[in-house]
């Protein structure tokens, strides 16, 4: 299980350490694949929850995804886009509604890390709840941002 934590915390964390010099087909990969690392740790914790077992380890994936929503505005840089030719399925409104798109970003910050604050709390109750929210916050996003293939 270890193993497994260190690998899903540097997929989400190396992007970012490296976002300063990134192009934007460079941007596009890191972003995607920092996606599909968020998508492994919800399912992670979904489980954890289900299970009542690996509470610790699900926490850290909760605080990933809240440290990773806070700092991947840097990850869409101009022209990273579908619109761009880029394997992508992001959506000009990034760009032009970028106040709304960082809302939306703020907003997985903040219920992806009032997750890990109920996934640490000894009454199990509130969990579902908080991870329902912090689906909902992906999900709403991609309903505004995200191409429909
Ligand atoms: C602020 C907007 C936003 C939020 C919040 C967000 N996403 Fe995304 N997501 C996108 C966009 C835009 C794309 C398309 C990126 C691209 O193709 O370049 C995407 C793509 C994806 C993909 C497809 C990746 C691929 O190309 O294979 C997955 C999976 C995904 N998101 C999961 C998640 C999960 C899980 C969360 C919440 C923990 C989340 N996203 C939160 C905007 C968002």
């Amino acid at each position: 299980m270890k193993f497994h934590v260190l690998i899903a915390c540097c997929l989400l964390t190396l992007p970012i350490l490296a976002h300063a010099q990134l192009s934007p087909i460079e941007a596009a990969i890191e972003r995607q694949s920092g996606m599909k690392s968020a998508d492994d740790a919800m399912t992670i914790i979904k489980r954890a929850i289900e299970t009542n077992s690996d509470l610790d380890t699900a926490t850290l994936y909760a605080r990933a995804i809240a440290d990773w929503a806070r700092k991947m505005t840097a990850l869409f840089p101009p022209n990273s886009g579908r619109s761009a030719g880029l394997k992508s399925a992001a959506l000009d409104d990034i760009w032009t509604d970028p106040a709304e798109f960082n809302r939306r970003l703020a907003r997985l910050m903040d219920d992806a890390a009032a997750l890990a604050r109920a996934l640490r709390a000894d009454d199990p109750s509130a969990r579902p709840a908080a991870l329902a929210q912090t689906a909902d916050a992906c999900r709403s996003c991609h309903l505004k941002f995200r191409a429909d293939f």
